[in-house]
């Protein structure tokens, strides 16, 4: 049995659907908060469990059976998560974490990543690591204003980044879950190229048939917002990876996708087809 954690969301949906289609040869269970709202964007035949990230205690019934984990950081408490997979018996754990772990581990969210990787390590169990870029689905953040005023205001407009489909990240975490040679691996994965985010508002632009402008903003009119949203520690890391305080290893574009996969990494072009719906 193979439990998705963030199995609703942008990696965790794919990997779900990915497995199911594979039919690998054994089970597939998604964890949810919440398994009403979960069935839609889980595919009819996968078991849909309740559980709690915060709450290790409410993964008992989850973890059952369970050989393989997907765990994505950040949601809970990763430490105590772990330690509640290895007493359930788990064999293996693919870990989402982040490419700021080799890029900039200055940074709080860095520091927070490297200490679950280093649990992980330590925990007995064997582990692969996943170490994404920035994602193309963050431009989900630009939907209402594309929708309402075909417009993108960002900060570092024209600062590009080798964007990473998440899609890429699930199909590395399926080859992770169900093939030899991946546990005691490290995965960087970015996508194909550099893309500013004044080209991925031309992308949608295109796929959605009318012009998209994209109006730069300085980083002191980003930060209230995000601020407000995900806190001041998180807003200026973040402003710092969008282009604040770029360097060689963010911008990197790393071969990873296609080497585990066999298959090219997915373009920003591709998302912006499959996705143009959210911004119609
Ligand atoms: N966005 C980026 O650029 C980026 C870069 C590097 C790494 N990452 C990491 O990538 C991971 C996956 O991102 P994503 O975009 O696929 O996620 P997402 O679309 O934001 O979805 C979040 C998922 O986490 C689940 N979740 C949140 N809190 C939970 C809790 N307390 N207990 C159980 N489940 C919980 C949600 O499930 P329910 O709501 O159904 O419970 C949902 O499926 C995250 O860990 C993120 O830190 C992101």
């Amino acid at each position: 049995m193979i439990l998705v954690t963030g199995a609703t969301g942008n990696v965790g949906s794919e990997l779900v659907r990915q497995l199911h289609v594979d039919g690998h040869g054994t089970g597939v269970r998604a964890l949810t908060r919440d398994a009403a709202r979960a069935r839609a964007a889980v595919p009819d035949g996968v078991e849909v469990t309740e559980g709690d990230l915060g709450r290790p205690e409410s993964l008992k019934s989850a973890l059952g059976g369970v050989r393989s984990l997907f765990l994505i950081s950040g949601a809970g408490d990763d430490a105590a998560v772990l330690d509640a997979a290895r007493d359930a018996g788990v064999e293996h754990v693919v870990l989402v974490s982040s490419i700021t772990v080799m890029t900039h581990p200055h940074l709080g969210p860095a520091r927070a990543n490297l200490a679950v990787e280093r649990r992980l390590a330590e925990s007995g169990m064997e582990w692969t690591v996943l170490r994404p870029t920035q994602f193309a689905s963050n431009t989900f953040w630009w939907a209402q204003s594309v929708r309402d005023e075909s417009v993108v205001r960002v900060p570092y407009a024209d600062v590009g980044l080798p964007t990473v489909h998440p899609a890429d990240i699930a199909s590395v975490a399926r080859a992770a879950l169900t093939g030899p040679g991946h546990r005691g691996r490290t995965y960087p994965l970015t996508g194909p190229e550099l893309i500013s985010p004044r080209r991925q508002a031309d992308e949608l632009g295109r796929v959605l048939g009318r012009e998209v402008a994209c109006v730069g903003i300085t980083r002191d009119e980003a930060y209230a917002p995000m601020a407000a949203m995900m806190g001041a520690e998180v807003a200026d890391s973040v402003l710092d990876l969008m282009g604040g305080d770029v360097n060689d290893a963010l911008l990197a574009v790393r071969d990873t996708v296609a080497r585990v996969t066999g298959s090219p990494a997915r373009s920003y072009s591709r998302w912006a087809e499959e996705n143009a719906d959210a911004f119609r």
